[in-house]
């Protein structure tokens, strides 16, 4: 048995801050306690960790990565050895990536495929979500199984048409067997098909560059689709969770839908709340560090954004790290922004990030916790084991030092990427110290985790609903 005991801390969990010392067992979480009871546990305890004047919380859930993922004619830069240290370095101890069942293949297929690349490498615990790409009677059955096994959700795709697209018939099938089966639907929601004319116009037009990615991705077409897959699932019966949001009037569709009391939800990305749409014009194609789908958005969006996290008509912060070089990944689409690889790294800023918005007082420290850690837990079948500083949770805790200071840059970053999209800002708050299931696997700037360490987590049913 192996006893840590974590002193002098401010506990922070989504419903309360206390002073409190906290006694790790082995892989879980035994106690908390006052100093005069943490006392007690001293004698026996194998290492003692001095929390004393920092925040002491549940590790980050980042609901959303693409490790090594096949995407725009290569695939993503981190493997799940590198992002999941990277994470780790973050204070992210759980990530959910996407397993894909390829058009064709089924989807035990894709899952597979998507063990074998996590399996034994990963740094910290891990989930995954299945991207449904080919919807059919055979697709839809292996549904139930994957939900027997862990995984359940999945990711239907309104955008890119001939890559992961559904259309509305397809996605309304997938949302009926999830009414059955109890998973969470996550979509993608931007209306690829008029996008898609969008593109070919500027194309045609000889507009090729980078900043015609955030024109042709309109904000209306996200607001369109929104709204579609919101009517979709109140038809289907079935809870909706919509990815990467970035447009306020897609979020409107949101708040509309939730002020009728239906269980749709919302997540936003730090890019969407930090940068905007301007750094696609940035010189010599710099901007194709910033492409991603959704796109960045003007400033006032932002403003809505964090709006939307302090009234819960957002519910969760993820990152959506899909990360590729710029030198040797980006510029497959010189000459044709539709060819740039779609995607952004972030795994390891998220809890950085989100906690600028406490520090200039957006955000309560308790709701930083819950939308980085405690929300996507529910939300994924993963609470109260993650996601929570209780007796019995899995002992996924972050030493957090809210005064400290850093400069985020591709220079210190611990992702296999070229670039950083923050590179040179300061950010208040550094993570100190890392546990993943009662092992210390960061302290003090160095790095003790090691590949393997994570575990495949077989989740439940989204805990919201049930
Ligand atoms: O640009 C993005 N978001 N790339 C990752 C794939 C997706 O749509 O989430
Ligand atoms: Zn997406
Ligand atoms: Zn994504
Ligand atoms: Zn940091």
């Amino acid at each position: 048995m192996t006893r840590t005991v974590i002193r002098g801390g401010l506990v922070i969990t989504a419903t309360e801050e206390v002073e409190a010392d906290v006694l790790v067992v082995d892989e879980q979480v035994a106690a908390l306690g006052t100093p005069e009871l943490a006392e007690q546990w001293l004698p026996g305890a194998d290492a003692v960790l001095d929390a004393e004047g920092l925040y002491v919380i549940p590790g980050g859930v980042d609901g959303h990565t693409h490790m090594e993922m096949p995407f725009g004619g290569t695939s993503s830069a981190d493997t799940f050895e590198t992002g999941t240290r990277a994470a780790a370095w973050g204070g992210t101890t759980t990530i959910i990536d996407f397993a894909i069942q390829s058009i064709g293949g089924s989807a035990p297929e894709g899952l597979d495929t998507w063990h074998a690349k996590a399996e034994g490498n990963c740094a910290v615990d891990y989930g995954f979500h299945l991207i449904l790409s080919d919807v059919h009677d055979g697709s839809l059955a292996e549904l139930d199984g994957l939900v027997g096994e862990g995984v359940t959700s999945f990711k239907l795709f309104m955008a890119y048409p001939g890559v992961f697209y559904s259309d509305d018939g397809r996605i309304l099938r997938a949302m009926q067997r999830a009414a059955g089966n109890g998973a969470l639907t996550m979509v993608h929601a931007e209306n690829g098909i008029a996008i898609d004319v969008l593109v070919q116009q500027a194309l045609a037009a000889g507009r090729t560059d980078p900043r015609e990615h955030g024109r042709v991705r309109h904000p209306l077409l996200e607001a369109e689709a929104t709204h579609r897959a919101i009517q979709l699932a109140r038809v289907a019966g079935a809870p909706l969770y919509v990815v990467h949001v970035s447009a306020a009037e897609a979020l409107d569709e949101l708040v509309r839908a939730r002020d009728t009391g239906i269980p749709v939800f919302g997540e936003t990305c730090p890019q969407y709340l930090f940068l905007t749409v301007d750094e696609l014009s940035r010189p010599g194609f710099e901007g194709a560090k910033y492409v991603c789908s959704t796109p960045l958005r003007p400033e006032e969006h932002q403003r809505e954004l964090w709006r939307g996290l302090r009234t819960d008509d957002l519910s969760v912060v993820a990152t959506d790290h899909c990360p590729f070089c710029f030198a040797s990944q980006k510029e497959l689409g010189i000459g044709d922004f539709s060819k740039i690889p779609n995607g952004m790294p972030g795994v390891e800023h998220r809890l950085d990030l989100l906690h600028q918005g406490v520090v200039d007082g957006r955000l309560t420290r308790r709701r930083w916790v819950e939308l980085a850690s405690t929300t996507p837990a529910r939300m994924f079948g993963l609470h109260p084991r993650k996601g929570t500083i209780a007796p019995g949770s899995d002992a996924d805790v972050v030493l957090y030092d809210p005064r400290a200071e850093h400069v985020l840059s591709a220079g210190t970053h611990h992702m296999n990427v070229d670039y950083n999209p923050y590179e040179g800002r300061t950010v208040t708050g550094a993570v100190r110290t890392v546990l993943s299931r009662g092992r210390v696997i960061l302290d003090g700037g160095e790095y003790r985790g090691r590949p393997g360490h994570g575990r495949f987590l077989r989740r439940d049913t989204c805990g919201y609903l049930t």
